[in-house]
C-alpha cells in the first residue's frame, strides 16, 4: 500500500512504524464500515486523524525540500504585496485585528507583520488559527521574536466578536471532498474507497441523498459519463468561520476556477491533486497520509456559501493581478540590488505572477461581512461575471 509507483522517491525508512501504525487503523476504519469508506472519509483520514493524518501527524513538510511549494515559501513578495493592499484599510480601522487561517509554517504572517510594521499599519493582533499542533509550534516559535507591540495569538477555534481581516491562502484546498460519477442515465453515484488484493483501489455505490442534493443544487449541469469532486463543507466551514465576526473582510487565495470551469466536460475525473516530496499527481489512494491531498476550489460555489450566509462579494480576481494592483512590485528598487538579488526577485515575481505559473490559475477572492469596504488591489480587474 505504501510502495510509491516507478518516478515517486521512496518513504525513508525511518517511516516504517508510522506507515504501519497508518495502515492499521485504515484497515481497521474499512473494516468497520463494510470495507467501503466515501472519498470525503478516506482524505479525512488521510489529512487530519489524529497523530497519524498528514497535516496532524506532524509529517508534511513545505517549501524547496518538502512535498509542495505555496506562494508564501516562494517568495516574501506575495506577503509583501497582501500587507500592501490591505494597508489602507488598517490604518483607517485602527480597531482591527488580522486573522489568518492555516498559516502553515509562518510564512505569510511574518511577510505581512514585517511589512505592515514599515507602513505603519499594524493592527491591534495579529490571530492564527491552526488544525496541526505541529504548525502551530513551528508558527509560535517563528513569529514571537518578531514584534513586541504587536499581540499574536494562536488560536483554536474560529475568532470571537472579530473585527477585521481574515486572510486564507491554500486552506480550502485542504478541505476534505466528496467524489462522484454521472452515468449516461443521469444516475449519481458516490466514489469511496475499499481494499481489494491488499490494494486500495476506487469503488462506487449509490449516492447519499445529501450528495445528490448538493450535485443538483449546482449553477450547472452535469455532463454524462463524467466523474468529479465536490466540497460539502463549503458552507458549513465558512459558516463556523464567520458567526461570531462582527465586521469582517474575507480574503481567500487558492488555485481554482468559476463552476463551468470546474465542471467543463474536458475536466472529467475532477480536480484531486497531490502532493509528495515536489511530486504532484492526480492518485490520492497511494501514500495515505504521507502526501498531501488537494482539491482545486470552485470558487462560484464559495460565492455562492457566501451569499447564503449573508455575506457580499466584493471582488473576485487573479493572483497576477491583484499583486500587481497592490502597486508594491513597482516601488522595488532594482537599481540597488545585486546582480544576484535582481536575478532572483524576477524569478520570483514570474513565478507569482506569470499566467503559465501562479498567476492566472490562482485567483482571489474577497467576501465581506457587515462591512463596505473593497481592497482596491482587488479592482485591477474584476472577474466576478465568470462566477
Ligand atoms: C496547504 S497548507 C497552506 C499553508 C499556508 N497558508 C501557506 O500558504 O503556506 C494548508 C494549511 O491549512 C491548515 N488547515 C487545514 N484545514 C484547516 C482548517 N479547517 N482550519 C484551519 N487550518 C486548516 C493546515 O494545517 C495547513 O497549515
Amino acid at each position: 500500500m505504501f510502495t510509491p509507483p516507478t518516478g515517486l522517491p521512496s518513504v525513508a525508512s525511518d517511516l516504517e512504524m508510522h506507515t504501519e501504525s497508518i495502515t492499521a487503523a485504515l484497515d481497521k476504519k474499512l473494516s468497520e464500515n463494510n470495507n467501503y469508506i466515501s472519498f470525503a472519509e478516506y482524505m479525512q483520514f488521510c489529512l487530519y486523524q489524529p497523530q497519524l493524518g498528514y497535516y496532524s501527524g506532524g509529517l508534511h513538510k513545505f517549501g524547496q525540500d518538502g512535498d509542495f511549494t505555496t506562494a508564501p515559501e516562494v517568495s516574501v513578495l506575495f506577503g509583501e504585496c497582501i500587507a500592501q493592499a490591505i494597508a489602507p484599510l488598517l490604518s483607517k480601522n485602527t480597531d482591527w485585528d488580522i486573522c489568518e487561517l492555516g498559516p502553515g509554517r509562518g510564512a505569510l504572517a511574518e511577510a505581512i507583520i514585517n511589512h505592515l510594521n514599515k507602513l505603519d499599519a499594524l493592527p491591534q493582533s495579529y490571530q492564527l488559527l491552526e488544525v496541526s499542533a505541529s504548525l502551530s509550534d513551528l508558527q509560535k516559535s517563528r513569529l514571537k521574536p518578531l514584534h513586541k507591540h504587536l499581540e499574536i495569538k494562536h488560536l483554536q477555534e474560529p475568532p470571537n466578536k472579530f473585527k477585521g481581516i481574515i486572510i486564507g491562502n491554500e486552506v480550502i484546498d485542504a478541505l476534505v471532498v466528496e467524489r462522484f460519477y454521472v452515468n449516461e442515465q443521469d444516475e449519481i453515484f458516490q466514489i469511496g474507497v475499499s481494499i481489494q488484493d491488499a490494494r486500495l483501489v476506487e469503488v462506487a455505490q449509490a449516492a447519499p441523498d445529501y450528495l445528490v442534493q448538493a450535485i443538483k443544487n449546482l449553477d450547472v449541469d452535469i455532463p454524462k459519463n463524467f466523474s468529479s469532486d465536490i466540497c460539502c463543507q463549503l458552507k458549513p466551514w465558512l459558516k463556523h468561520i464567520t458567526e461570531n465576526c462582527e465586521e469582517a473582510i474575507l480574503l481567500f487565495s487558492d488555485y481554482g476556477f468559476s463552476q463551468s470551469e470546474y465542471y467543463s466536460p474536458e475536466r472529467n475525473d475532477g480536480t484531486i491533486r497531490c502532493h509528495y516530496r515536489q511530486h504532484a499527481h492526480n492518485n490520492a489512494l497511494i501514500l495515505p497520509a504521507l502526501q498531501d491531498i488537494t482539491a482545486w476550489v470552485d470558487f462560484t460555489a464559495l460565492g455562492n456559501a457566501a451569499l447564503s450566509l449573508g455575506m457580499e462579494i466584493p471582488a473576485y480576481s487573479t493572483q497576477a493581478h491583484v499583486l500587481l494592483g497592490s502597486g508594491h512590485l513597482q516601488t522595488l528598487d532594482f537599481e540597488a540590488m545585486t546582480e544576484v538579488q535582481r536575478f532572483q526577485t524576477s524569478k520570483e515575481i514570474q513565478t507569482l505572477t506569470l499566467p503559465a505559473n501562479m498567476g492566472e490559475r490562482f485567483r482571489f477572492m474577497q467576501l465581506n461581512k457587515n462591512c463596505d469596504e473593497v481592497i482596491p488591489a482587488m479592482q485591477l480587474r474584476d472577474l466576478r461575471h465568470q462566477l
